[in-house]
């Protein structure tokens, strides 16, 4: 173990001595690892970026997956979810009821005010970073554009929330469920976010409808994913029985999320995939 790391050890130490929660030093990363995560997080970057330039009504979503595809394969990169636990695509795509989890289709066609979800993963030697954001085609209505922009604020929020040392992991789900709340929108409550760095999903279990004060303390090192689901009706959703994939609201209306991946510092917090 390098001096960084013995030194985050020996403070944890301290801190579990005082019966705080601190995380297992197997979720604390080296400055290099962190290296090598923000240039996956450059790439993650450059195709999300790309599909924001491309997509339109009346294309496909299987369109969109070969623009994922054919920029990651030249950046000699892999898109993670291609074959992850039996994934068939490489993106996922996500419209409207759909929460996420979507599986781009030729018969998938975008129309004039959809929403839509593109969750882009990248692994760039051996480094994976995690990222997605909302589209919208062309107008939606009015509150399509509301939960869209209430889901990217509170992401926003969560990450200026988080003070190293102070903060706790249950936070970031107490804002998410403050923020929903007072829109009249709802959060999803079994599906969150996740270490991310060295493997697709790492620990720890990042939940968007936790309690302040609870959960891991936040310290230097760590690398994870806020990526909470915010619905416009009920939380209760369900996975599709055909696909085994695509995750659907229960009630059917619709779903927006947005997703980073952040690493804590010592003097703060830094977005490593937009
Ligand atoms: N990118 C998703 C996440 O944010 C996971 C997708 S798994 C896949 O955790 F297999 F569907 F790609
Ligand atoms: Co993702
Ligand atoms: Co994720």
């Amino acid at each position: 173990m390098n001096s960084e790391l013995e030194e985050i050890k020996k403070k944890l130490e301290e801190l579990k001595a005082q019966h705080i929660l601190v995380p297992k030093m197997s979720m604390i990363k080296t400055k290099e690892q962190i290296d090598g995560i923000r240039e996956a997080g450059l790439i993650n970057t450059g195709i999300l970026d790309t599909v924001s330039l491309q997509i339109h009504a009346g294309m496909s979503t299987e369109e969109i997956n070969t623009i994922v595809h054919n920029y990651t394969i030249s950046h000699n990169a892999i898109p993670a979810p291609l074959n992850y636990e039996g994934f068939p695509k490489s993106v996922c795509t996500s419209i409207n009821d759909v929460v996420c989890h979507g599986i781009p289709s030729k018969k998938e066609i975008l129309k004039e005010g959809d929403i839509i979800n593109v969750d882009v993963t990248t692994i760039y030697k051996g480094y994976y970073a995690d990222a997605s954001r909302m589209f919208i085609i062309g107008k939606a209505k009015p509150i399509a554009e509301k939960l869209v922009r209430v889901t990217k604020e509170m992401l926003d929020e969560c990450v200026k929330s988080i003070i190293p040392w102070k903060s706790h992991l249950g936070d970031i789900g107490e804002i998410c469920t403050r923020i929903a709340r007072r829109n009249g929108f709802s959060v999803v409550e079994n599906i969150g976010g996740h270490g991310v760095g060295l493997d697709f999903h790492e620990d720890p279990y990042v939940s968007h409808v936790a309690k302040a004060h609870t959960g891991v303390l936040l310290v230097p090192g760590m690398v994870f994913t806020i990526e909470p689901m915010v619905n416009e009706g009920r939380s209760g959703v369900y996975q599709d029985l055909f696909d085994g994939w695509t995750v659907r609201t229960i009630d059917h209306k619709l779903s927006a999320q947005w997703e980073y991946t952040i690493a804590v510092k010592e003097d703060g917090i830094e977005i490593l995939t937009h």
